[in-house]
């Protein structure tokens, strides 16, 4: 998997809108070849089955106002605990 088997270089992926990522996922995950969701079907529903939203949630930066970015760290959705360390800065370190 690299950067363009989700992502257009030349299209803005803001203007994209979900089902064009989600359909993404789904040319992996789909039955019987791949795994696919294991969340209760009530609640797929209730997102509207958008992959996006519970596997790479939108979140804030502490370092730069106004910025937000979706995490690429695919997995299993994890609890609030997790997420709220995740969205803490870690800091950039430069090879010496
Ligand atoms: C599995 C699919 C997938 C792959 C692979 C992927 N991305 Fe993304 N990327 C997304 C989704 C989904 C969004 C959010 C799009 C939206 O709704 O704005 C996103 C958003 C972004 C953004 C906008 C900022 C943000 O986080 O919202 C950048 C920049 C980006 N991706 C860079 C990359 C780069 C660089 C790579 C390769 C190293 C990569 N992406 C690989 C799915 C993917
Ligand atoms: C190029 C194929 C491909 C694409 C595109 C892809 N996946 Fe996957 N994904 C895989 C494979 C392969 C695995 C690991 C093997 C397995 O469990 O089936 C995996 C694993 C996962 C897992 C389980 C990770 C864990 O914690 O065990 C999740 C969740 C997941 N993918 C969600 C997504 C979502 C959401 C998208 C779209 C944004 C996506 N995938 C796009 C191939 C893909
Ligand atoms: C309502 C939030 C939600 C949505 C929407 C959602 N998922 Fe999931 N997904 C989960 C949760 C929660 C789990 C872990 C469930 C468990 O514990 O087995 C999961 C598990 C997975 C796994 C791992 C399955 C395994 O066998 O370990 C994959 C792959 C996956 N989802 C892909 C997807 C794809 C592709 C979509 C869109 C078609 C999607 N998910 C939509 C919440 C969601």
């Amino acid at each position: 998997m690299t950067c363009v088997t989700c992502h257009n270089p030349h299209v803005t992926s803001k203007n994209l809108g979900d089902g064009y990522f989600n359909t993404k996922c789904q040319n992996c995950h789909t039955a019987p070849k791949q795994t696919t969701c294991t969340a209760p079907q009530a609640k797929l529903d209730a997102a509207k089955n958008n992959c996006v939203s519970c596997h790479m949630p939108r979140s804030g930066s502490s370092d730069i106002p106004h910025v937000t970015i979706h995490d690429h760290y695919i997995r299993k959705p994890i609890d609030k605990k997790e997420l709220k360390g995740i969205k803490e800065f870690v800091g950039l370190s430069l090879y010496q």
